[in-house]
């Protein structure tokens, strides 16, 4: 039984797509409204970045959510999405990625796309998901060649943002199905460990604002906080941050 059906309304330009979906929600809009953008002037990333949005360049969409899971799980709702994304871009463009934690996105070790989740008031309290994946290399700023990539650098035959949409949907309304199932939570977190490098046994560098923390990843918390070992063996938990992998120094 499929209770979730996004419905998608389509935009030439706007500031953030998850801006204009609050906005829908704030005036009643159903869970499932969706917005996809041909570019965003304002679009936002994790830890108040900037998402660059050129027209064409990315699929820019964002999604309406009432979560049934309680509000301490919440957090689940990008692992959950880092799910349906590498789902989407397997099945639409026979592409392989990987998920850095929380919820980056990478294809040949490289940033193919960015989720974020916020939190709005609505007569009840809801989530705007919002998901930013680069189709061509126009989608990410000159100073990211290197570490960001995007669809058609990688995949072996032209794919239309379209396929890719349609593959979301479908990934997306699984994922979040099972999300607000009994148990959903703990098969989040289990399917995240398996499709992630970066949950158990790798050594990382975590830095978030003035904090920098090395040490190796020992799995999640319920809640899918990043559980790391620091040096003197104490297990510190990471809930906000940039993740980089430490490769050895080579002699
Ligand atoms: C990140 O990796 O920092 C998250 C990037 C999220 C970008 C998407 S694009 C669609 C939606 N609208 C926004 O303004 N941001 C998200």
């Amino acid at each position: 039984m499929t209770s979730f059906q996004p419905k998608v309304l389509r935009y030439e330009s706007v500031s953030s797509t998850n801006n204009e979906v609050a906005q829908l929600a704030s005036r009643g809009a159903e869970e499932g409204t969706a917005v996809v953008a041909d570019e965003q002037t304002a679009g936002r990333g994790r830890l108040q970045r900037t998402w660059t949005s050129p027209k064409g360049a990315g699929l820019y969409f964002s999604i309406l959510l009432r979560p049934q899971i309680s509000q301490d799980r919440w957090s689940l709702i990008t692992f959950m999405a880092a799910l349906a994304v590498s789902d989407a871009l397997r099945e639409a463009c026979e592409l392989e990625t990987e998920i850095k934690w929380p919820n980056d996105l990478l294809a040949s070790e490289r940033k193919i796309c960015g989720i974020l989740a916020e939190v709005i008031e609505t007569t009840r309290r809801a989530v705007v998901l919002g998901i930013g994946i680069n189709l061509t290399s126009e989608a990410y700023p000159t100073e990211l060649v290197g570490q960001a990539v995007s669809v058609a650098e990688l995949a072996t035959r032209p794919v239309e943002r379209e396929e890719i949409l349609a593959a979301l949907l479908r990934a997306l309304t699984l994922r979040y199905e099972s999300l607000n199932e009994p148990d959903g939570a703990g098969r989040v977190i289990e399917e995240w460990m398996s499709r992630s490098s970066y949950g158990e046994g790798k050594l990382v560098r975590v830095t978030n604002g003035d904090e920098i923390l090395t040490g190796i990843t020992r799995g999640l918390e319920k809640d899918g906080a990043l559980r790391l070992q620091l040096e003197t063996g104490a297990i510190k938990t990471i809930r906000a941050g940039d993740v980089v992998q430490v490769r050895a120094e080579r002699k």
